[in-house]
């Protein structure tokens, strides 16, 4: 309503119902989008929900060392017919196993760890390779290793009085070093004795 107006248009009645109409039209229009945006906030809210962003692996802590994946002659690396390197490792207070670690240098490999006892965690060295390791749990990602040479890969979730000293070693070696020793097929790792 422009009846205060000083100086209305002599077709002031026709522009302000034009207007008005395109204002109403805007309206539903940003309301429309709002009403969308909230649906998709409300869908993908109970969507992550009921489904945790990641796959989650679980695995018996109680039957972990005597069968299954995780017993202690699986743990290490070892490479598929596919060629795949896989490396599979176990954190307990206050150690990992095996506490040497060999991997290829410029090759994709795939860890698969979890924990037997309290909450433990790895990163390896500077590079991205890096997770928790949580009792009940498989913890898997895939990283490629660039340098070669030995990194430290200490425990980096406080875990109990021997956190401090909890730290395994990963030995970067260069591709063709590591396939000419994973060719027999064994599990390798790089513990002395
Ligand atoms: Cu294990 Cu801190």
């Amino acid at each position: 309503m422009n009846a205060a107006a000083p100086h209305p248009a002599p077709d002031g009645h026709a522009s302000e119902a034009v207007s008005v109409a395109a204002e109403r039209r805007w309206a539903i229009i940003v309301m429309a989008i709002i009403a969308l945006l909230v649906l998709m906030m409300v869908v993908t809210g109970l969507h992550w929900a009921s489904m945790p962003p990641s796959r989650v692996e679980t695995v018996d802590v109680k039957t972990l060392h005597t069968r299954g994946e995780f017993v202690e002659s699986n743990l290490g690396t070892t490479m598929a017919p596919d060629g795949k390197v896989t490396v599979r490792l176990v954190a307990q207070q206050y150690s990992f196993v095996p506490q040497c670690i060999v991997v290829p240098a410029d090759m994709p490999v795939t860890f698969r760890g979890t924990a037997t006892d309290a909450i433990h965690g790895f990163v390896v060295g500077r590079t991205n390779a890096n997770t928790m390791l949580i009792p009940g749990f498989v913890a898997t990602f895939t990283t490629t290793f660039h340098r070669t040479g030995e990194q430290l890969m200490p425990c980096h979730e406080y875990c109990g009085t021997g956190h401090e000293a909890m730290w395994g070693r990963v030995q970067v070696l260069p591709a063709e070093d590591f396939l000419s020793r994973a060719r027999t097929g064994e599990r390798l790792s790089c513990v002395q004795g």
